[in-house]
């Protein structure tokens, strides 16, 4: 346990480079390691959940190794993978542990997965139902939870699976699991989600067509058994990780920072249109595309927050912004109502609840339902003074410690380990704008 304190601070001030996107650097170990021939990846995110995933590449055979010039995979082929040796462990990761499940799903060996007590709390049936439609076999424990072993089919179905959630990482799943199924592989979204597997696939030469529906979901189709061929991947900065500066800059007055090479995938930034509902002062320059993805440089300036309504529609777009939106709420003048947050109950932690209990403990008041919040903003720095439980969460975790930046009186976390997970050089990064939090003693 690192239990940590953030104070409040002065004007936050400076030009940083988040580092690189979670979401994307996993794509990259998993697609260079199924392809043929060597994958570069610059910029690739050194963070626990990530390095999960290369080990996982390892131990299925790929030779993927690190040097000063960055990371660097030989691949296997698709089809190529071998059977692990050992329990492959993905830590806290639920992006980690459902990409790799749905990869070994069309292989024809048992691959044992482990995980820490968040993982092992999350629910893996909606990755285990479509994966037992390809032909894959599945022992776990009650509610599909971890610890989990997967026996791959050794003739993979080509499925059509409508999505049931809006959830990338079983959309991935599946197209994984289609890398090595004969025929095409096709998944119906009824809303978009992130689409970086598509996007990477495209890009390591596979045929992937994703088509928009009359309905506003998607439809995406995937021929099987492709030649991928090791490509170059350049990750960009992370945007989630880009948030919590971006939130801290727009609450604290005087502030003014910039946020340099941040992935601006539409599907990923619904947190920019909240911002802007709110009045926050972002500008979004230099705008370019890099290995097949949009990035730019955030400009940010304090402002006055108003309350403003998130409706269910954006809520895939902003999935894992809930937390720091929260700090922005708590701050804002007025009202901010959440809409279609049950998807928030199933990641690292049950982040509705953690929120709600949090902003509490923080002085602000809130009301929660099975899918919905309401913060009653303070208008202002808010009270604070709150102890926060991270709940092996990352994001709730930075989250509350941007809050006590804010705040008339520090907030305290009881462990701020997990932010290692996603972003380890958070702290870092935020004391060099000016944020003043540190490690303390419990009370
Ligand atoms: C991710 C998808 C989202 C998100 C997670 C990363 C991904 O999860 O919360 O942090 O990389 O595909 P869901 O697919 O469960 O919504």
């Amino acid at each position: 346990m690192k239990p940590m304190i953030s104070r409040p601070t002065g004007p936050l001030a400076g030009a940083v480079a988040v580092p690189g996107d979670k979401s994307i650097s996993h794509r990259a170990l998993i697609l260079g390691a199924s392809a043929i021939g060597e994958t570069t990846i610059s910029g690739l995110l050194e963070a626990e959940d990530v390095l999960a995933t290369a080990e996982a590449m390892r131990r299925l055979g790929a030779d993927v190794s690190r040097s000063s010039e960055g990371w660097r995979i030989f691949g296997r082929g698709v089809g190529g993978f071998a059977e692990p040796g050992s329990v492959l462990d993905m830590g806290n990761s639920g992006t980690g542990a459902r990409l790799v499940i749905g990869l070994v799903a069309s292989h024809p060996f048992t691959t044992f997965f482990s995980g820490d007590a968040s993982l092992s709390a999350r629910p893996m049936n909606r990755v285990i139902e479509p994966l037992r439609r390809v032909g894959a076999t599945f022992w776990s424990r009650s509610g599909g939870r971890f610890p989990l072993a997967v026996r791959g089919a050794a003739d993979p179905l080509p499925i059509v699976y409508t999505l049931p959630v809006a959830s990338a990482q079983v959309k991935s799943a599946i197209l994984l699991a289609g890398l090595n199924a004969p025929g095409t592989t096709t998944v119906i979204e009824p809303q978009p989600t992130r689409d970086h597997t598509e996007a990477m696939l495209c890009h390591f030469g596979a045929e992937v067509e994703p088509e928009t529906l009359a309905d506003g979901g998607r439809k995406i189709t995937l021929v099987g058994q492709p030649e991928l061929t090791g490509r170059e991947v350049v990750v960009p900065g992370d945007f989630s990780s880009a948030a919590f500066p971006l939130v801290a800059a727009s609450l604290i007055p005087g502030s003014r920072v910039t946020l340099r090479n941040v992935g601006i995938n539409p599907l990923r930034t619904g947190l920019l249109e909240t911002l802007g509902d709110m009045g926050a002062r972002i500008t979004v320059t230099n705008r370019r595309v890099q290995a097949g993805e949009p990035v730019a440089d955030l400009i940010v300036e304090a402002s006055s927050l108003e309350g403003a309504e998130v409706p269910a529609g954006r809520v895939p777009a902003m999935i894992d912004e809930f937390p720091v939106l929260a700090a922005a709420a708590a701050c804002a003048g007025g009202i901010t109502r959440m809409h279609g947050l049950a998807e928030l109950r199933v990641k690292e932690s049950d982040r509705l609840d953690a929120i709600a209990r949090g902003l509490t403990a923080c002085g602000i008041r809130v009301e929660i339902g099975e899918d919905w919040l309401v913060v009653h903003g303070t208008g202002g720095a808010p009270p604070g003074g709150g102890q926060v439980t991270a709940n092996m969460d990352h994001r709730i975790a930075m989250a509350f410690l941007v809050l006590g930046m804010a705040c008339r009186a520090p907030v305290r976390i009881d462990d701020a380990e997990p932010i290692a997970t996603s972003f380890p050089s958070f702290i870092t990064l935020m004391n060099g704008l000016g944020g003043r939090t540190e490690e303390t003693s419990v009370d």
